[in-house]
């Protein structure tokens, strides 16, 4: 059965919620695409918080230079000032829609800092802003009769006038038409129509096998707009967050940098202060500079991690300040006020994506992207803490715009979309093919394309996905979907984009580094990949 709706969002976390209910406002029928619960999000995890000017010792200008520092060079500087000069007109509207920030004995806002921030100015709701903003926007969004949300729905592909004439590469009056979303539970694949596709499905931080991120960040915005013929950018910038929990599982617990704002110092496992001798902001350089320190004292020395020290704070200030840190560590025998926590870098956040402009435009007419999917130009070679959840919003708010305007043009969507053709079972034996896959990728990727890079691990790596970029698409083509096989086909997408724009980026820039290329280039530039 097909569905019609004029504006479909694929991805409910902060920027497909605030986009959704700005669209809703405008009188659009919208369709939310989840494919999972609503509440699944990178948004949910986000522990630091909103980096925005809202108080009178701070100002636009520092703001603005500090993404500029971090980015090393690469962001882009009209991008920056219009998205940090938006922050506080959307911050509001969070707040009136019921978020409370937390506040200090005086009743201002409790600001916190973070790596690469020379001032404080990040809001925050405890450790568990994310989750707070998250259910902030649901409730929102069950208010509003003209969104209807669909959890458990997996959207497979975008579908593009140009693929409906069966000439994909004919770009003449292309646009979208909708989109393929498999039904998780019925196993059956629906079809959308509608002239605009939102895509805000978040980063790709499970194409490693240590990531921050929750298990829906699998790149699958990425991969359908690059599917689609959209250009996707700096896929290369791969951020590593510096501090989180080492375990000897694959499970990695963020330990936010707000934990160095409040002063927490990283040592060696001999009890060595190490950052003061690689950058003047010392634990609060920015997070290319600590994480890459890290990596390096654990190579020269053999550890399996580095300490964070926060035992000079009382046990009462660190339950107040960040309650699931606190929580979660003594559940693993740490006591934060007496015990140093034993942390690693772990993949956090893709700075690249789908190219947008301001508006959240592709070049695809029709489709847009907005959050970590997208890139911006705000982020450029290495994203400032907490600088994620403000373009989120700026951005959803920007994108209801454009996308108002473009629905004023565009007659509603007549494609015909034929339905989708199910080529078959698949066997348990297929299935083991699916897992091992994604084992083999995700190790490939920490393996030879980590923090540290060289053009020989780089091109080892494009060989081996190669490899497993044929195997997956032969079983995706001959057997029925399933979500970990889309997924997995996402990741091999994504893991190949992000390879290709290593090797295209001849310097060491920002969060890039490789000793074939030590030196940052005179003029910085934007790695691009787009299907032919
Ligand atoms: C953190 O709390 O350290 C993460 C926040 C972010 O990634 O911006």
């Amino acid at each position: 059965m097909t569905r019609t709706f004029d504006v479909l969002v694929v991805g409910s976390g902060i920027a497909g919620l605030s986009f959704a209910l700005k669209v809703a406002a405008q009188g659009h029928r919208v369709a939310i695409l989840t494919k999972k619960t609503r509440a699944e999000s990178n948004t949910n995890r986000a522990q630091g918080g909103i980096a925005v000017v809202m108080s009178n010792t701070d100002d636009f200008e520092c703001h603005v230079r500090d993404t500029l520092t971090a980015g090393d060079g690469l962001c882009d500087e009209q991008v920056v000032r219009e998205i940090v000069r938006d922050g506080p007109s959307r911050v509001q509207e969070l707040v009136d829609i019921g978020l409370k920030f937390s506040r200090d004995k005086e009743g201002n806002y409790d600001l916190g800092r973070e790596g690469g921030h020379s001032r404080r100015r990040i809001l925050h709701v405890k450790d568990m802003t994310g989750k707070a903003i998250e259910e902030a926007l649901l409730r929102a969004v069950a208010r509003e009769s003209r969104i209807t949300l669909y959890e458990h729905c997996f959207a497979i592909d975008i579908v593009t006038a140009a693929k409906l004439r069966r000439r994909p590469g004919d770009w003449e009056g292309n646009r979208v038409c909708g989109l393929y979303a498999l039904d998780v539970r019925s196993g059956r694949v629906k079809t959308f129509v509608a002239p605009v596709v939102m895509l805000s499905t978040g980063g790709a931080g499970q194409v490693y096998l240590y990531t921050t991120n929750p298990d829906i960040a699998t790149g699958d915005g990425i991969a359908m707009a690059y599917r689609a013929g959209v250009e996707v950018r700096n896929m290369e910038f791969v951020q590593f967050h510096p501090t989180t929990l080492y375990s000897t599982t694959n499970l990695r617990f963020l330990i936010s940098e707000a934990v160095r704002g409040e002063g927490a110092v990283l040592r060696t496992l001999q009890g060595r202060a190490f950052m003061r001798q690689y950058h003047p902001m010392a634990d609060l350089a920015p997070r290319d500079v600590v994480a890459r320190a890290i990596d390096r004292e654990m190579k020269r020395s053999g550890a399996p991690h580095v300490w964070l020290d926060i035992t000079h704070r009382s046990a009462a200030f660190l339950r107040e300040r960040f309650p699931l840190i606190t929580k979660t560590c003594r559940q693993l025998g740490i006591d934060l006020a007496r015990d140093m926590i034993p942390v690693v870098p772990a993949a956090h956040y893709t700075c690249g994506g789908v190219a947008t402009t301001l508006a959240a435009r592709t070049a695809l007419p029709g489709l847009y992207a907005c959050g970590e999917v997208a890139c911006t130009g705000l982020h450029g070679a290495n994203r400032l803490a907490s600088n994620s959840l403000l373009e989120a919003v700026v951005m959803a708010h920007r994108g209801a715009e454009a996308v108002g305007a473009y629905l004023q043009t565009e007659k509603p969507s007549r494609a015909k979309i034929p339905a989708w053709v199910d080529l078959g079972g698949g066997t348990e034996d297929e299935r083991v093919v699916v897992s091992h896959n994604w084992e083999e990728l995700r190790r490939t990727m920490g393996d030879y394309v980590g923090i540290m890079r060289t053009t020989k691990r780089l091109e080892r790596a494009r060989t081996r996905i190669a490899n497993l970029k044929k195997e997956i698409h032969d079983y995706y083509w001959n057997f029925s979907v399933e979500p970990r096989l889309l997924e997995l086909r996402n990741l091999v997408q994504v893991a190949e984009l992000i390879v290709e724009c290593a090797l295209q980026r001849h310097e060491s820039r920002g969060l890039h580094y490789t000793p074939d290329f030590p030196r940052r280039l005179k003029f910085a530039k934007d790695t691009a990949v787009k299907k032919r």
